[in-house]
């Protein structure tokens, strides 16, 4: 019986915690981060909100954390996946591992950084004046939502010594383990700077298109980074819900149908911008800046640890054309309004298309006439 004295039916205990937490909700396909108002969140000694995207599955969601200036997040602790990345602001995040060991590192916009399972740590923001903002894509939901009891989440000693990774790791150093195109991974707990981190190129994806998958912290959280080079769009695919897409450099918008569509749904994204594409829902990704476009994704169950087989399946064949059982949509195969809508967008920035050295723009006018 809950505290209502109601039987509990078709209950979400991770809902039921969000609610009791007092702070702002925001629900929409694709949500500017940077606009999100917050308020004081309790637990955290600071002000958040929580983020939950159409596309976001039942495993994983956001919080945004506002570390205001010179002020610090209350210590935390809990026993569930949390990966950071900073919208604005400079600032330092401490972590404990369960060794006893201290670790500190300084971040900054654009950085990306997993805390260790049920780590104690703590953000501190370094400027006097400008306040920080944090993205934090966690599977709270997918944790309590299973053992539906917040005291064993927040309040659990368990120690993870495997989770904590190289001391390296934290200070923006990592190990390369190369795969082959499209699952390479890089293996560590910080990048100081995901704007400028060296990717590698994944031809299959698409027009110039170059990747890397990130394991963080040994965790069963993924997040990889991809990017669009000037005038260029990668292939439409599909895949299961709950991959988070966050704009990081660059400008353009994406495309959204279902199968039998006669339509588009369209998000405009820049840094702030996220969205996760529904489950089964095709997608493909248009820069339209005069610099190249990159991203970064966030799902639950990576490379080292897929978790469900659908994850498993969609790393091996994500580029594999759906005419060969994969999920990827050929640029011969494309409704050809794709590209006129993407030189229409293109000409509005004044920026040219370099698609004609990788599919036949002649024939595409007229397949469409
Ligand atoms: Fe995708």
């Amino acid at each position: 019986m809950s505290d209502k004295g109601e039987a509990k039916f078709l209950f979400n205990p991770y809902m039921d915690w969000i609610e009791g937490q007092g702070v702002p909700v925001v629900e929409g396909f694709g949500i500017d981060l940077l606009a999100v108002e917050t308020a004081p969140w309790g637990r955290l000694d600071a002000n958040g909100a929580v983020v939950h995207l159409k596309g976001r599955g039942d495993f994983i969601s956001i919080f945004i954390v506002d570390i205001p200036p010179g002020g610090k997040s209350a210590p935390q602790q809990h026993l569930y996946e949390e990966v950071i990345y900073v919208l604005a602001g400079h600032g330092s995040t401490t972590i404990e591992t369960g060794d006893g060991a201290m670790h500190s590192f300084e971040w900054g916009p654009k950085s990306l950084f997993a805390l260790p399972l049920n780590a104690k740590y703590q953000h501190f923001n370094a400027s006097g004046r400008e306040p920080a903002r944090l993205a934090s894509t966690n599977d709270l939901c997918l944790v309590l939502n299973l053992f539906h009891n917040a005291d064993f989440v927040f309040n659990n000693k368990a120690e993870f010594a495997d989770r904590q990774g190289k001391s390296n790791y934290f200070s923006g150093e990592g190990d390369f383990i190369p795969k082959k195109p499209g699952r390479h991974m890089w293996e560590t707990n910080f990048i100081p700077d995901l704007a400028g981190f060296e990717l590698q190129s994944w031809d299959q994806r698409g027009a110039g298109s170059s990747n890397m998958k990130f394991i963080l912290a040994d965790g069963t959280m993924h997040a990889h980074s991809s990017e669009m080079p000037v005038g260029t769009y990668k292939k439409a695919h599909r895949h299961g819900a709950d991959f988070h897409v966050y704009s990081v450099t660059g400008s353009g918008y994406s495309l959204f149908w279902y199968e039998d569509d006669t339509d588009f749904e369209r998000i405009d994204w820049r840094h702030g911008v996220v969205f996760a594409p529904p489950d089964g829902m095709y997608h493909q990704h248009y820069n339209t800046a005069a610099q190249p476009s990159r991203y970064l994704a966030v799902a639950l169950g990576n490379l080292r640890y897929p978790f469900t087989t659908a994850k498993r399946n969609i790393f091996a064949g994500v580029d594999v054309s759906v005419k060969d059982g994969g999920a990827q949509i050929e640029y011969e195969d494309q409704d050809p309004r794709v590209h006129e809508i993407y030189l229409a967008e293109l000409a509005k920035n004044g920026v040219g298309s370099v698609m004609g050295e990788y599919i036949d723009e002649r024939n595409l006018k007229k397949k469409s006439a």
